[in-house]
This record gives structure tokens, sequence and C-alpha cells, in this order.
């Protein structure tokens, strides 16, 4: 069990889009899942496009903890002193496929419901923007099963394929699994 989670102060947990202002905190909270390798590792160029404030394409919002507490490390604070618990991002390939992006959730923080409502709250972005699909490429399926995605081939996202794989250094052996939801 991390410090905060002694602490208890992961409660109330809000969501609010991303600022340019938590990059720092975004790189931090997600680099223990890149060193683990259960997420690719961040272009820092896509991470500038998906905190930029009036992205088009891109788009991604964190979860926070409210309030300072002790032990918590200083690295996951955002401006206003508030704790990053999660980190979720969005990229139309089409007017209507949208993509989950490095879903995110702090090890801290996990189990605690941060993963449900940051995908929540991308689906409702992307239903808003006129997404009829969302879909992701993730090594966590099941955690994705559980909100109605349905596994599928990645040839059903030929963009994704030639615009993000083909270039990819792990492309051979990828174990990434691609999910879909139809949105209402
Ligand atoms: C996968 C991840 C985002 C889940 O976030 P979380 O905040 O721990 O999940 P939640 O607490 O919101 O769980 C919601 C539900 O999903 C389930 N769940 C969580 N992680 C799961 C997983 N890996 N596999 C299957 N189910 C999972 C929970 O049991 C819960 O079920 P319930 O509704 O029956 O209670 C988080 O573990 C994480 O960031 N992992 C590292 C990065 C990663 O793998 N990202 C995947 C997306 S690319």
């Amino acid at each position: 069990m991390g410090a905060c989670q002694r602490l208890g102060i992961l409660e109330p947990v809000g969501v609010r889009r991303a600022a340019v202002t938590d990059a720092s905190a975004v790189r931090a909270l997600l680099e223990p899942a890149m060193r683990q390798g259960d997420l690719l590792p961040l272009v820092p160029q896509n991470l500038q496009r998906m905190l930029h404030p009036f992205g088009l394409e891109w788009c991604a919002f964190v979860a926070y903890s409210q309030g300072r507490a002790e032990g918590c490390p200083e690295s996951l604070r955002d401006e206003t002193g508030s704790t990053l618990t999660g980190f979720a991002g969005l990229r139309f390939w089409t007017p209507t496929h949208a993509e989950v992006r490095t879903l995110c959730v702090g090890v801290d923080a996990q189990g605690q419901g941060v993963g449900r409502r940051l995908l929540m709250r991308l689906e409702a972005e992307a239903a808003l923007r006129g997404a009829k699909t969302l879909f992701a490429l993730t090594k966590a399926p099941h955690f994705f099963a559980r909100f109605g995605f349905e596994v599928v081939g990645k040839e059903a996202f030929p963009w994704k394929v030639s615009g993000d794989c083909f270039g990819c250094a792990k492309r051979a052996g990828c174990q990434e699994v691609a999910v879909s939801k139809e949105l209402l």
C-alpha cells in the first residue's frame, strides 16, 4: 500500500481537463507504468498535443485528489497543490473514430474507481465531439471489457496501424490488443 493510501487522502477524486501546466506531473505519474511496460513510451510531442487547450484532434483529462498530504510525492502535485492520481488522453483519427490514449492511474490510486471515472469522461467527451466508435490498443483488455468494449482486430483501424504501429519499435511481438465500443 502506498503512502497516499495510508494517509487516506485519495478522496474526493475530481476529473478535469488536463492543462499545459500539468506536463511535469503527468510525466511523473506515467513514468512507473512506462518503466514496467504497461504503457508504451509517450512521444513528447503527443503529450503537448493532448495538453493543448484548443486541440481539435487531441485532448486529455487528469484525475486529482484535493489537498496536500505529507507522503505524496511533490512531483505529482499540480499548480493548486492537488495530487494527480490519473491521466487519460483522447485522439480523433476520423470524425467518428476516437482512440483512448495513455490511460493510466497512479499505483497508489488504483482499485478505487479512478480508471472508471476517467474512461467515462473520455466516452462523454468523444460522444460530444461526434465519435461513434471509441477504441484502444491496450495490455489491459479485461479492464475495458467491464465497460462494454469488445476485442477486435487491429485492421479495423488502418489509419492507426499505418500512423503509429508501423513506426513502433515494439511492433514485432506487440502485446497490445485492440478493443472497441460503439457509442450511443
Ligand atoms: C488499468 C487501470 C487504468 C485501471 O484503473 P483503476 O483505477 O485501478 O480501475 P478502477 O478502480 O476504476 O476499476 C474499475 C473496474 O475495473 C476492474 N479492473 C481494474 N483493473 C483491471 C484490469 N487490469 N483487468 C480487469 N479488470 C480491471 C476493477 O475491478 C473494477 O471492477 P468493478 O466495477 O467490478 O469494481 C490501471 O490499473 C492502470 O493505470 N494500469 C497501468 C496502465 C495500464 O495498463 N493502462 C491500460 C490502458 S492503456
